[in-house]
């Protein structure tokens, strides 16, 4: 039972200076978008998620990055948040949403929202970990136990003001941490049961050197790549698989190069809103106070959305097709007692990852 007094859920306004992040950051260059299908489908999306808003010529639409389908959760809630922002500001702003890459890989997008050319996107962990080696904690496979557990601590631990606050010196600010459920392991030609089945596959990772070493651990080897560029590497054989949630997995049609799914439940990996320190600081005290409350409510709906969702999309998959190991059926403590040593090592080596690792494993003592 969580013992923790709330925190302030709003994040304190100080003046920041935007720091160019050049040489951290670097970009992996042209962006393959993901599946033809899906992009062509969703072409029109920016231009619809602006519908239903009022916009004039004083409105300042802000660019919102997403990386995946206009069917995902985080694409529907940031929808409904633009549609509801603008309202409260009386058409003073609104969100235009871009899918699929259209912008950039995730990599990118904190690229032009450091440089200000975009005002917000939607980032996996190991974006704000290229900057501050806090995130590097939530890249380490089970620490938590369930998405609700992070969620508890992402809203009541007092050492998350501390990470977010890092990321501000180098132009960005965290908005809000959004649920993306529980990563498994799936592979085009045979199902894993347990780390033996790891075995010299090449599995695609998200662009962190932690997961470099976790797939090390669990036998295979890691082939970190931008979402965008995963379909054909699974089609082309350049990687055997990879790791994600489920409904990444469908929306993202993953299942069609990569047929067998199961259900490891190794990584509950954040997302993070992520926005220009610029486009917060220009809003004034009013439309900053609305954004805030707003912003504040969308990590609870991204996630019943989320729940929602995912055993349907799960059970829409053709079986004759789609082999799914279910999670009674993985050696769990393999994967576990692989990765253990690395974990340790890794949270020996980093003050930053100590103290946030620490705060966890405390949350889940109380
Ligand atoms: C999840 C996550 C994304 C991330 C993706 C990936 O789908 O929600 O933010 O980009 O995994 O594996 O790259």
């Amino acid at each position: 039972m969580m013992m923790w007094k709330k925190v302030l859920a709003a994040v304190s306004i100080t003046t920041m200076t935007a720091v160019s992040l050049a040489g951290c950051v670097g970009s992996s260059g042209a962006t393959v978008t993901t599946e033809a299908a899906a992009a062509a489908a969703d072409s029109e999306a920016s231009a619809d998620s602006a519908a239903g808003q009022n916009i004039t010529s004083e409105t300042k639409v802000w660019k919102v990055a997403f990386n995946q389908t206009t069917d995902h959760p985080q694409y529907k809630v940031m929808e409904e948040f633009g549609r509801k922002f603008n309202e409260a500001t009386d058409g003073r702003y609104a969100f235009e949403i871009y899918p699929n890459e259209t912008l950039g890989a995730q990599r990118e997008t904190l690229e032009q929202i450091q440089s200000g050319t975009i005002e917000l996107s939607i980032v996996n962990n190991t974006h704000p970990g290229s900057v501050s080696d806090y995130f590097k904690a939530f890249d380490m496979p089970f620490v938590f136990d369930s998405v609700e557990e992070a969620m508890t601590f992402m809203k009541e631990s007092p050492v998350m003001d501390k990470v977010k606050a890092d990321c501000e010196q180098y132009g960005f600010r965290i908005a809000t941490y959004l649920p993306a459920g529980t990563r498994s392991m799936y592979t085009a030609n045979k199902p894993i049961y347990s780390v033996d089945d790891m075995k010299g596959l090449k599995v695609r990772t998200m662009e962190s050197d932690v997961y470099v070493q976790m797939m090390d651990a669990f036998g295979g080897s890691a082939a970190p790549m931008a979402m965008g560029e995963l379909y054909t590497a699974i089609q082309s054989g350049v990687v055997d698989g990879a790791e994600n949630n489920e409904i990444t997995y469908v929306n993202s049609k993953h299942y069609e190069v990569a047929p067998y799914w199961s259900q490891t439940n190794h990584l509950i990996v954040p997302d993070w809103l992520i926005m220009s320190n610029d486009a917060y600081e220009s809003l004034s005290d009013e439309d900053r106070a609305i954004f805030d409350e707003l912003v504040a409510g969308i990590m609870d709906e991204v996630y019943a959305q989320w729940n929602d969702n995912v055993d349907e999309l799960m059970a829409s998959l053709d079986t004759s097709k789609v082999t799914i190991v279910p999670e009674e059926e993985i050696d769990s403590e393999s994967f576990r007692e692989a990765i253990a040593p690395v974990n340790e090592a890794l949270v020996n080596s980093n003050e930053k990852i100590k103290e946030v690792y620490d705060a966890i494993m405390e949350m889940k003592a109380e």
